[in-house]
């Protein structure tokens, strides 16, 4: 196993900005990909500007998470900030989802990598310096860089541990499936040893993570395939640890299980993020989700029913292919049904490849963008009253850091994923604070230490 005492680097090899897009999954895989940079030389810089290599690690789900990477290389370089001696390394999901082509887009790209070969980056960059010629490597296995890249230390007393990777399941309109490969899970050894070595190091938090994480079915410590719902009793298990999540959640494989887990482990937090992505039966069989209104609704009830008070989140998608007012007014009911707590909604958004992208009945963008609003606007309802009736209640929430807003307040985390800010000593980043809610503006939660 890796440590997070990486040996000083005995060769300064040069400098490098890494610039991230995207999902947890991505934050992890740049964490990690910064250790291993460090162990072999390269220097940090918080800007691009001058530096010897920059690393972009990037999200492919939506046309414009796409765009801004070319959009940003091509800036820097206007600015003057990188010029033809920087080494341009593309990486993330569109790396993996052009591969070579990338460096036809934009020829200042010089190396491009992809999810499964993070491990590879210090070397892909030393093999263009030398030869001069671009070069692609995507990766072969999809388990292959978590032994090969040096352990990140947790930030704040939280750390993401990625579980498995990859997607099978090919969701109409998605593009992961094509950009993380086909989904395996880690062994729980490595995962467990891996989230030991975290807590050691400090967290008192850790967030699993996977495109669907409940879908987990890794090698158990007996052989044995191990779902979710053993890796958390596992996890839970492991001296130190106060807080544990999960993210994010397919309703697919939300199986009951799983369900009793969460009521039974009192360090799993009282939020669950369960996309659903729409009301409609209609639309979630055109999107390939193999669940109904009705199960969706069912499983949220056995939530609640587990774990009183536990707030579910979700994602949704409007505007997909075919989609009616009537088939949007069953989303607007599924959000009045299940009383979502803050949650992410998206305009479709056609991805290349994908069978949505051929489908029928593209959905008009300002029709598109009408129902974005009214959604918005449900669920921020549904989220402000979850707020409210969290004023006077107690919470513990996990010190983050100082407020953006103001130096003198610090900005916690609760276990139900809400963000409060309270005054307090600095030196409680890191640690759970016991909190008194004592109000609401906006998203966060205004809070005081009693
Ligand atoms: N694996 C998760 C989702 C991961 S992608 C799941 O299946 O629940 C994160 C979110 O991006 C999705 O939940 C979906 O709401 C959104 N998304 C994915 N593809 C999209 C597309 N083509 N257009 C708009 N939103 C999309
Ligand atoms: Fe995409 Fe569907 Fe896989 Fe989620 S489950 S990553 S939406 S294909
Ligand atoms: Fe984006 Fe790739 Fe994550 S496409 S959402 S960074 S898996």
């Amino acid at each position: 196993m890796s440590d997070f005492t990486a040996p000083q680097p005995t060769l300064q090899r040069g400098t490098f900005h890494l610039a991230l897009w995207g999902c947890q999954m991505n934050v992890y895989d740049a964490s990690r990909l910064r250790a291993l940079m460090a162990r072999e030389g390269y220097v940090e810089r918080p800007t691009p500007e001058g530096v010897d290599a920059v690393l972009l690690v990037t999200c492919a789900v939506r046309e414009k998470a796409e765009d801004k990477v070319f959009n940003q290389i091509a800036a820097w370089r206007h600015q003057g900030l990188i010029g033809p001696r920087t080494v341009i390394a593309l990486g993330g999901c569109v790396g993996a989802e052009l591969g070579a082509a990338a460096t036809s887009l934009d020829r200042s790209v010089g190396v491009v990598f992809g999810p499964r070969s993070a491990h590879r980056v210090p070397a892909l960059i030393e093999q263009f310096r030398a030869t001069g010629r671009t070069v692609t490597d995507l990766g072969d296995g999809a388990l292959e860089k978590f032994p090969c890249l040096p352990l990140h230390a947790p930030r704040a007393g939280s750390a993401f541990v990625t579980i498995m990777e990859g997607c099978s399941n090919h969701c109409s309109y998605c593009i992961v499936p094509s950009t993380r490969g086909e989904e395996e899970s880690r062994p729980a050894q490595g995962i467990l040893a891996e989230c030991r070595a975290l807590i050691e190091a400090g967290a008192v938090e850790l967030n699993l993570l996977g495109q669907n994480a409940n879908s987990y079915r890794g090698q158990g410590p007996d052989g044995r395939p191990l779902p979710l719902s053993g890796l958390l009793r596992e996890v839970a298990a492991l001296p130190g640890l106060q807080r544990l999540r999960f993210t994010t959640s397919n309703p697919m494989d939300f199986g009951d299980d799983l369900v009793a887990a969460i009521g039974d482990l009192e360090v799993v937090a009282d939020a669950v993020h369960v996309p659903v992505q729409s009301g409609s039966d209609r639309i979630l069989a055109l999107m390939s989700r193999p669940y109904t209104h009705a199960q969706y609704l069912d499983l949220t009830r056995k939530l609640e029913a587990a774990r009183p008070g536990i707030l579910i989140s979700s994602d949704f998608i409007v505007g997909f292919p075919g989609e009616t007012e009537d088939d949007f007014q069953e989303t607007l009911r599924l959000v009045d049904e299940v009383g979502f707590d803050l949650s992410f909604c998206f305009a479709y958004s056609v991805r290349p490849g994908t069978v949505a992208a051929t489908l029928p009945g593209q959905v008009p963008h300002e029709v598109a963008m009408d129902r974005l609003y009214r959604l918005q606007e449900r669920l921020e309802q549904g989220a402000r009253a979850h707020g409210l009736a969290m004023v006077g209640t107690r919470a513990r929430a996990l010190v983050e850091g100082v407020s953006r807003k103001d130096s003198r307040e610090l900005r916690g985390r609760t276990s139900h994923n809400r963000i409060a800010v309270f005054e307090g000593d600095p030196r409680l980043v890191g640690t759970m604070a016991d909190i008194e809610i004592t109000g609401v503006a906006a998203h966060t939660l205004k809070a005081r230490i009693p």
